[in-house]
């Protein structure tokens, strides 16, 4: 079974409230319409009711029992901004900006996480990463423990003697430009726990990328990311992790054994922690599209699950995307 088909049975063992702010959309019309049918989470629809209920008949399908909410008139809107203006009054917001944001799909359906009325959001295929990205940042924060917020692309490939039988979680590819040894540090132990947790894979081994294999090169690029390995062993000394290490030593055993002999990760590592987010976005696309991987990602660190889409996301993305959401709120 593919890890999209397993995070569906998964999230069908305990279904999920998880809303979709885009919600006069197509796709996400489509999309809940499937989540509802199949029962893998209540779907949420945020919009203008009448164009929610156009968006659905245009694009064919059937929301009848979905609950959809206009955040414009919702009984709770002015609960949400009550409560949004309390927690970002220090950043100098006021009592009628908090009422306008939460009139915005996005806000309302972040303070429907934060205050538990769902139990996750999924949105992207109509905003951009950073309008999805900022007010999960600002308000639902980094989980207890956790310094930052990043991604992991589900790489499911189709060699299944890569990774764990084909699974490669790749991190971070989505939200740091450029992370510091720390945080790089953090990536990596968020990295481990979404493939244990999502992924239900048992043993997490984790490289730590670089153009260099243990010193082969010297270089305040390389340094940064040896620090980081250190880090990350002092953080979670219990976690097969190692580097720096080139890619085909993460992941081919002969050239593992040759560049990194004894190391527990080289040749065999099934997480895949990029330097920077340049190396990671570039490194999952040439998966993707050259090596014919399916992949998805999930947002990882945040204290509630919130989960962004491409813009160009199919039905089945969305899908899927709701699942992981699903998941990782379970
Ligand atoms: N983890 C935790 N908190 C963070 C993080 C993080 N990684 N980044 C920012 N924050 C917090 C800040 O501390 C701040 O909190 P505060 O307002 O309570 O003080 C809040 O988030 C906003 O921070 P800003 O610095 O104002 O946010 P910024 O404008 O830099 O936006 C963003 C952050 C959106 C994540 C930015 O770093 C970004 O654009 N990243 C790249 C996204 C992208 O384009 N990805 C590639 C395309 S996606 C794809 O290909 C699939």
């Amino acid at each position: 079974m593919s890890i999209m088909q397993m995070l569906r049975e998964k999230a069908k063992t305990n279904v999920k409230t998880i809303v979709l702010p885009e919600g006069d959309e197509a796709r996400t019309v489509k999309a809940a319409a499937i989540l509802k049918a199949e029962g893998i989470a209540r779907p949420v629809l945020l919009g203008n009711t009448e164009k929610v209920a156009f968006a659905a008949k245009e694009a064919g399908a059937d929301i009848s029992g979905i609950c959809v909410v206009d955040p414009e008139t919702s009984e709770k809107t002015k609960v949400y901004a009550e409560e949004l203006y309390e927690l970002r009054k220090s950043k100098g917001i006021s009592p009628e900006d908090a009422l306008k944001l939460v009139k915005d799909s996005m806000y309302y359906g972040i303070m429907m996480v934060k205050t538990g009325d769902a139990d996750g959001l999924v949105s992207g295929a109509v905003h951009t990463t950073g309008d999805m990205l900022r007010p999960a940042l600002q308000i639902i924060k980094t989980k207890p423990g956790c310094k930052v917020v990043s991604s992991a692309f589900l790489m499911d490939c189709p060699n299944k003697s890569l990774g764990e039988n084909g699974l490669l979680v790749y991190s971070d590819c989505v939200v740091m430009p450029n992370p510091s040894a720390e945080e790089l540090a953090h990536i990596a132990v968020s990295a481990a726990e979404t493939a244990k947790t999502l992924c239900g894979i048992q043993e997490p081994r984790v490289a730590m990328l670089s153009f260099s294999t243990k010193g082969s090169a010297k270089h305040e690029l390389v340094s940064k990311v040896q620090q980081a390995t250190q880090l990350a062993h002092e953080l979670r000394p219990d976690l097969l992790l190692d580097g720096e290490m080139q890619f085909d030593a993460a992941i081919v055993p002969e050239v593992g054994q040759s560049k990194a002999k004894g190391s527990p990760v080289a040749g065999r590592a099934n997480v895949l922690v990029f330097p920077d987010l340049q190396a990671g976005n570039i490194g999952y696309k040439i998966t993707q599209r050259i090596g014919g991987a399916e992949c998805f990602a999930v947002l990882q660190g945040l204290a509630k699950p919130c989960n962004d889409l491409s813009r160009g996301c199919s039905v089945d993305d969305i899908v899927t995307t709701v699942a992981a959401t699903a998941v990782q709120a379970q």
